[in-house]
């Protein structure tokens, strides 16, 4: 018996594709995941494939925001879960999976879809680039205190408890990632998961929320955990913070970063252009100890990606795409931009001045990759001399493109 060709999934699948997914990545799923995920099938935009009634590879979607670099939102599909059974690999299931959602997403109007990759060898051959990066931090508070001129903070920090903060850092999270190119946005059903700690009660650290207010609003939260305990050194692990302005970012990592007996501060997955770095005495307190890629983008209709993002100067440049994938977005597009901001992007048979790949693309897409980067490796082809720092300077995105909620 073969595998089939992939089906929608529907809420009635939900105990199948959890095994499929469990099965898949070699781990168990909570209960608040799991919800998440059947919430997601109940969108309709979720996939499996079966081996005769055994579900064998399952791709979890379902929409989000995604926040453009004019700051505009644009709705993407977002592919949360996906894996296909170790007993059924290397068979065409992803590829069938993949060609399926693609082509159903395009189907219903969808222009772009996210993703977060577990492996960044995965997603090139179906046209996904990574449009965000990632760097984790580690702050050593034994050299570390904030530098005088660090604005004071007009609001204050207070700790939340579960309760009020799953009540109020949903609207927070939703205002702040308004403000930067890459954020998407979260699912109410996605936040249990994000609030809880993870392992079991006895070994869990504890996990706090610190939220920054002013006048009575929320302006921002950092969600961290102490680890360690006894001789260990105990580091402060921060989660997620998102803000809403700079006054509550410097008062979240000044807190951050004063926590008594702890050693260090240790983030996540932050933006590459972190701003804590500036705010210390010895900037050499900070170490950035590991990089990734962060939002991986998949321009499912190039043309109207192209033309819904801002673009931060006036010009012209024709770009050749080649996508085997979508092969609508095949062919000679020019992007035109005037001084107002309005873009025409149009099939054109100018000659090319730039050659690239649907991964590329969609890499180069929120401004947080570089075409000059990608042609020195040369990833694209340039036609004519310039013409990638050109595309740079219009595709250029301030802050630096990042996304908080895969
Ligand atoms: C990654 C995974 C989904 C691939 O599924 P699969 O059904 O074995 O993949 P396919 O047989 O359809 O392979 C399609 C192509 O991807 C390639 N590929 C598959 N897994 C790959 C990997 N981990 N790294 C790089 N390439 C990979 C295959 O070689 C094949 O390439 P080709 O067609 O150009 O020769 C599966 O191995 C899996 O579930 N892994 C664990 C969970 C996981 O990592 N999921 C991804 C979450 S983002």
């Amino acid at each position: 018996m073969t595998e089939g060709v992939p089906r929608r999934a529907a809420p009635g699948d939900g105990e199948a594709v959890r095994s499929c997914l469990e099965a898949g990545f070699s781990s168990r799923y909570d209960d608040a995941r799991a919800a998440s995920v059947l919430a997601a099938l109940g969108e309709g935009a979720s996939l499996v494939v079966e081996h005769g009634a055994l579900v064998v590879g399952a791709l979890v979607a379902h929409e989000v925001e995604l926040t453009l670099p004019c700051l505009d939102g644009m709705r993407a599909r977002c592919v949360s879960d996906l894996a296909v059974r170790p007993t059924h690999r290397r068979r065409g299931v992803l590829r069938a999976l993949m060609g399926a959602a693609l082509g159903q997403a395009h189907e219903q109007g969808e222009a772009i879809a996210v993703l977060g990759a577990s492996e960044a060898g995965i997603y090139p051959r179906f046209g996904w680039g990574a449009a965000t990066h990632t760097a984790s931090y580690r702050v050593d508070r034994r050299s570390a205190s904030l530098l005088a001129s660090a604005r004071p903070s007009p609001g204050t920090v207070a700790l939340l408890e579960p309760g009020p903060a799953s009540a109020v850092l949903p609207a927070v999270l939703d205002a702040a990632r308004r403000r930067r190119a890459g954020e998407i946005s979260r699912r109410p059903d996605a936040w249990p998961e994000v609030l809880a700690a993870g392992g079991d009660r006895q070994s869990a650290p504890c996990r706090f929320v610190a939220a920054y207010l002013d006048g009575g609003q929320v302006e921002g939260y950092a969600l961290y955990e102490v680890r360690g305990a006894g001789e260990e050194r105990r580091e402060v692990v921060l989660v997620e913070c998102a803000t809403t302005g700079d006054a509550a970012y410097v008062a979240l990592f000044g807190y951050l970063v004063g926590i008594d007996l702890t050693d260090a501060l240790r983030t996540g997955e932050r933006p590459v252009d972190e701003p804590v770095r500036h705010l210390l005495d010895d900037p050499r307190a900070l170490e950035t100890v590991g990089t990734s890629d962060g939002a991986w983008l998949r321009l499912i209709d190039a043309r109207t990606c192209l033309e819904r993002r801002g673009y931060s100067a006036a010009g012209r440049v024709v770009l050749e795409v080649h996508d085997a994938t979508c092969p609508w977005n095949e062919g000679r597009w020019s992007i035109e931009t005037d001084a107002d901001g309005e873009t025409d992007v149009t099939a054109t048979t100018d000659p090319a001045e730039i050659e690239l790949g649907a991964s590329e693309l969609a890499a180069l897409y929120l401004g947080g990759t570089r075409a000059t980067s990608l042609r020195s490796a040369g990833r694209v082809l340039e036609h004519e001399r310039g013409a990638a720092l050109r595309l740079d300077t219009l595709l250029y995105c301030d802050p630096v493109p990042f996304c908080t909620a895969l």
